[in-house]
């Protein structure tokens, strides 16, 4: 007699939806963890982010070698087809996170998982953002994200003090687009440049252990890197003598349908699957040929 079909069939036989595998492999890697990360910082090996926003993707960076998945409040734009990231709310990227890490854990994945902090979540004070970061790290965060210099450094000091990894973001802030009048580079005057140094420096001394550099000149994120010894510079768009760099999925797959950033390249022009353009970009941040400073910096 044949056996009744059941709903949870444990066959290798291909399910429609099945962009992860139905059981897991054993893990082919050590987890990224914080101390690794501040060892590869101190070596000088550049540390390699991408944003992720779904479990398939999550896995397929991981796999590509991919060390920190940022789940971005980009999500806004590329997910959801806001106009910018202020609209995005903390049960989103909650639902984003939870997604990612879901995705990682499918696959006994070992990225780093760093989620954003949106608008809106933070800016009352302290208490506000622990609360915040709660729900994300409770979703599976590693590390939380969140914009802007001055205010925030007794935020960060306030969630490392109670074992919240934080990673800072100057330059340009997205959820600050319409106070700066757009997507512009910043820093480019001495009194800005002095700024964001004052910035960086305190974010750091408040335990910021990664600073996203967005849009920010090459020298200056050059001489910062240098300067912040604790704290890993990322960059997007900030030249190429940063810590780690970054970019947004959606663009360095050339899925971006709006006017590509100068600071991005489409890694899958030259590759014939998403995750050997994944693999490209590690490759080319490895070694050092993305970003080039005379196409993707200012
Ligand atoms: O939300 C995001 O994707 C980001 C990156 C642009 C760094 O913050």
């Amino acid at each position: 007699m044949s056996q009744p079909a059941t709903s949870n069939t444990t066959s290798a036989s291909a399910s429609p939806y099945g962009t992860l595998p139905p059981t897991s492999t054993p893990a082919q890697r050590k987890p990224i963890s914080l101390p690794r990360l501040a060892e590869m910082h101190q070596r000088g090996e550049k540390i390699t982010m991408l944003t992720a926003y779904d479990a398939t993707f999550a896995a397929v960076a991981d796999a590509a070698g991919v060390e920190c998945l940022l789940v971005g409040d980009s999500l806004g734009m590329v997910c959801q087809g806001l106009h910018n990231t202020v609209g995005v709310s903390l049960e989103t990227m909650r639902y984003h996170t939870e997604s990612v890490v879901r995705g990682l854990q499918r696959t006994q994945a070992t990225a780093w998982v760093i989620a954003d902090l949106p608008f809106g979540s933070y800016h009352e004070g302290r208490e506000q953002a622990l609360r915040s970061a709660a729900v994300l790290m409770q979703a599976g965060a590693h590390m939380v994200k969140l914009e802007g210099g001055g205010w925030t450094s007794e935020i960060v000091q306030f969630l490392v003090d109670r074992g919240i990894p934080v990673c800072a973001h100057l330059g340009l802030t997205p959820q600050t687009v319409h106070a700066l009048g757009g997507y512009r580079v910043q820093g480019k005057s001495d009194a800005a440049a002095s700024t964001l140094r004052q910035h960086a420096h305190a974010l750091q001394d408040a335990g910021a252990t990664m600073v996203v550099l967005e849009m920010v000149p090459a020298p200056l994120a050059a001489e910062l890197t240098k300067a912040l010894t604790h704290c890993a510079t990322i960059g997007i768009g900030a030249g190429k003598d940063t810590a780690g760099q970054v970019l947004v999925l959606h663009d360095m797959l050339g899925i971006n349908l709006g006017k590509m950033p100068r600071f991005v390249r489409n890694f899958m022009d030259s590759a014939s699957s998403v995750r050997g353009a994944m693999e490209a970009y590690v490759h080319a941040v490895k070694e050092g040929s993305f970003p080039d400073n005379s196409q993707h910096a200012w």
